[in-house]
């Protein structure tokens, strides 16, 4: 009886990634409503769900040492189990336009545990992606994170921000973006090799979600 459930236990823990779940708070909640209502590029008044977090984490690998920067972090939805479950070498580099968000985030990272991975927050646009690893002394990143709300965004800034997330990702980097709709899966397809969506059904509303990448893995198996 016992053996079995051991069992159970370490497929359920292989399987998935991300598995222990970080709830918003509700101030949290608040303050995203609050700011939401104050700022049109927050563009939800949720943050997204814990469930739809780990979904869409799945495609990052936690067990070695990244640069991942999330565009867009608001409350932290993402940002806070990131830094539960990447592996502890790893540095996440926040890029937060809302400067209400970015203040908070910023005071949370200040005195962050040591054996976690290290959270820069910078207060600006996800378009200066490659300057800002550069301020902060990294080349590539490994992985772009996206919330930011592309369809609110006008076509040439939208075309800048995805053209610079391309220089700014190592050959086998991956940008994953998660929006309301896949509007901006065309331009994707036009600047990355591989391009794949999918949507995720436990958020309200649902959310599409695509993973760019630079190489297209299936050429070279
Ligand atoms: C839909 S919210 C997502 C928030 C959070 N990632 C989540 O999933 O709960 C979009 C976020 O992108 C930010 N944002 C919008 N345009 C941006 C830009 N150009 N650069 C950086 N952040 C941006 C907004 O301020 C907001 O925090």
């Amino acid at each position: 009886m016992c053996e079995v459930k051991l069992v159970a236990f370490s497929v359920t823990t292989k399987r998935e990634s991300f598995a222990e779940p970080v709830e918003p708070t509700t101030m949290e909640h608040l303050s995203f409503f609050l700011e939401a209502m104050r700022d049109r590029k927050v563009a939800s008044v949720v943050p997204t769900a814990p469930a739809s977090v780990r979904r869409i984490c799945r495609r990052i690998d936690k067990d070695r040492p990244v640069t991942l920067v999330e565009y867009g972090p608001g409350t932290g939805a993402f940002t806070r189990p990131l830094l539960k479950h990447l592996h502890p070498e790893s540095t996440v580099i926040a890029v937060e336009l809302n400067t209400s968000f970015a203040a908070k985030l910023r005071r949370f990272s200040w005195n962050r545990p040591a054996d976690e991975p290290k959270l820069i927050v910078q207060r600006d646009d996800a378009g200066n992606v490659q300057d800002i690893l550069r301020e902060h002394g990294f080349d590539k990143a490994d992985y772009v994170l996206s919330g930011i709300p592309f369809s609110l965004i006008e076509k040439d800034t939208r075309t800048r921000i995805i053209d610079q997330t391309y220089r700014a990702l190592t050959p086998n980097g991956c940008f994953l973006v998660y929006q309301f709709s896949f509007h901006v899966r065309k331009l994707l397809k036009e600047r990355f090799e591989a391009v794949r969506s999918r949507r995720v059904l436990l958020n309200i509303p649902p959310l599409c979600v695509m993973e760019a990448r630079k190489t297209d893995l299936k050429r070279h198996v």
